[in-house]
């Protein structure tokens, strides 16, 4: 802490904002011998530890991939161990009042339970003031629902004679995403050696460094994260150009 924002200790620019894929969880319990559900909560436990490790660094924006809009096709029992471990995290206020992290949470929360939606918004509310890290946690997240949704509050914007379909570019069009006033990812970071999106922020990762790493996410450490952060830096960003 104390460091600058978008800075490290030594002055060196951090990635505005890293999306997180934290992938790995049931090949890590399947290498020991347990079930899938031992390497969602060591996956939990990770989490816990890299946010607080990403705060410290002075990253500004954070998203972390946790449940996807396709993985209610995982067996029942699955699902609801991980919506079990979500629950356990939004019990626990230490995890979201102690920290300076202002956390966030993105996707469709309308298909989560009641009890689930008012611990999100209370989990929010407490945090807002943070000045730290800001987290978003995607839950039921999917990049295309995203921008299905952003097309239609757009159209109704427009049928209702609010705003003409010339209007929309591409600021007005982010203002529609849940990452609204966020700035675009520049680091997506894979564990597990899978190299895709997997749906993951499709319009704001568009010209995002992507590191996939052989690491599974339950054994994902501080040492990954500036691992990850060093490949970002000696990459060539090019946008486009030469
Ligand atoms: C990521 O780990 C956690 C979620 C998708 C919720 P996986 O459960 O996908 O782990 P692997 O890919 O099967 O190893
Ligand atoms: C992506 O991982 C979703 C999350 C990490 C939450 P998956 O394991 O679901 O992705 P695929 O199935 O390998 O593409
Ligand atoms: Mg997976």
């Amino acid at each position: 802490m104390g460091n600058q924002k978008g800075m490290d200790r030594m002055g060196e620019l951090l990635p505005a904002h890293i999306g997180l894929i934290m992938d790995g969880n049931g090949r890590w319990a399947k290498k020991r011998g347990l079930p899938r559900q031992a390497g969602h909560k060591a996956g939990a436990s990770t989490f816990k530890r890299i946010v607080r490790y990403a705060n410290r660094l002075g990253i500004p924006y954070m998203t972390v991939y946790a449940f996807s809009t396709e993985n209610w096709s995982r067996p029942p029992e699955e699902v609801r161990g991980i919506i079990a471990l979500l629950r356990e995290f939004l019990s626990d206020a230490a995890n979201y009042r102690d920290e300076n992290v202002r956390t966030r949470f993105i996707g469709d929360l309308s298909q989560f339970d009641q009890d689930i939606q008012s611990k999100v918004r209370e989990c929010e509310e407490v945090s807002a003031g943070h000045t730290g890290l800001t987290l978003n946690i995607a839950i039921n997240y999917g990049g295309r629902m995203e921008l299905m949704k952003a097309a239609r509050e757009l159209a109704a914007e427009a049928a209702a004679g609010k705003i003409t379909p010339e209007e929309i570019d591409e600021e007005l069009f982010a203002r529609h995403l849940y990452t609204q006033g966020q700035p675009d990812v520049d680091l997506v970071i894979r564990p597990s050696g899978e190299e895709r999106l997997s749906n993951f922020l499709l319009w704001q990762a568009a010209y995002a460094e992507f590191v996939s790493m052989e690491v599974l996410w339950p054994d994902f450490d501080e040492k990954c994260l500036d691992r990850a952060i060093e490949e970002f830096r000696n990459r060539n960003r090019r946008f486009g150009g030469v």
